[in-house]
């Protein structure tokens, strides 16, 4: 599978670098390209570096791991996501939904604005 990781820091590194090993393709995003290719050089060869955009396009799957930052305001292209896996890795969402509330989707997640958004994301918590 061909999984992005949006955020390089303690779980994106940690979660990426497994699901590499194990055989999947991995690419790291960050807001820092020298830090994303510092990671996936720490992988195999199935691990690659780039952006935050670049880990949406490329993901069959993505894994979000920025805190309090919806995608809607860290992508250029948040359709990007429109149809992938999304595990969330944040604890906490209803908070952030209140200061943030043009988020985009879930099909998945309890709250009523998740759902009623218009991308086909599947939000995963993770
Ligand atoms: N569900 C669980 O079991 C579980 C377990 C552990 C953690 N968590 C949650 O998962 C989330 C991530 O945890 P973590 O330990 O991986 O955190 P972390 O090490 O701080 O990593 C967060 C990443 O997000 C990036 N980032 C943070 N703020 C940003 C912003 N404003 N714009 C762009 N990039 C930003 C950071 O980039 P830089 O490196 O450039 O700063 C870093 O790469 C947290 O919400 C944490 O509470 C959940």
């Amino acid at each position: 599978m061909r999984i992005g990781i949006i955020g390089t820091g303690h779980m994106g590194r940690a979660l990426g670098l497994r699901w590499a090993r194990i055989g999947h393709q991995v690419l790291f995003g960050s807001r820092d390209l020298d830090k994303a290719k510092a990671v996936a050089e720490g992988g195999s060869g199935l691990t690659r570096a780039g952006d935050f955009d670049a880990a949406a396009a490329f993901g069959d799957a993505i894994l979000y791991t920025v805190r309090g930052v919806y995608p809607s305001a860290l992508l250029r292209e948040p359709a990007a996501l429109s149809g992938k896996i999304l595990i969330d890795c944040n604890n906490r969402d209803l908070a952030m939904i209140a200061v943030q509330p043009n988020f985009v989707s879930t099909q998945l997640n309890r709250s009523r604005h998740w759902q009623s958004s218009s991308l086909p994301i599947y939000r995963v918590r993770a």
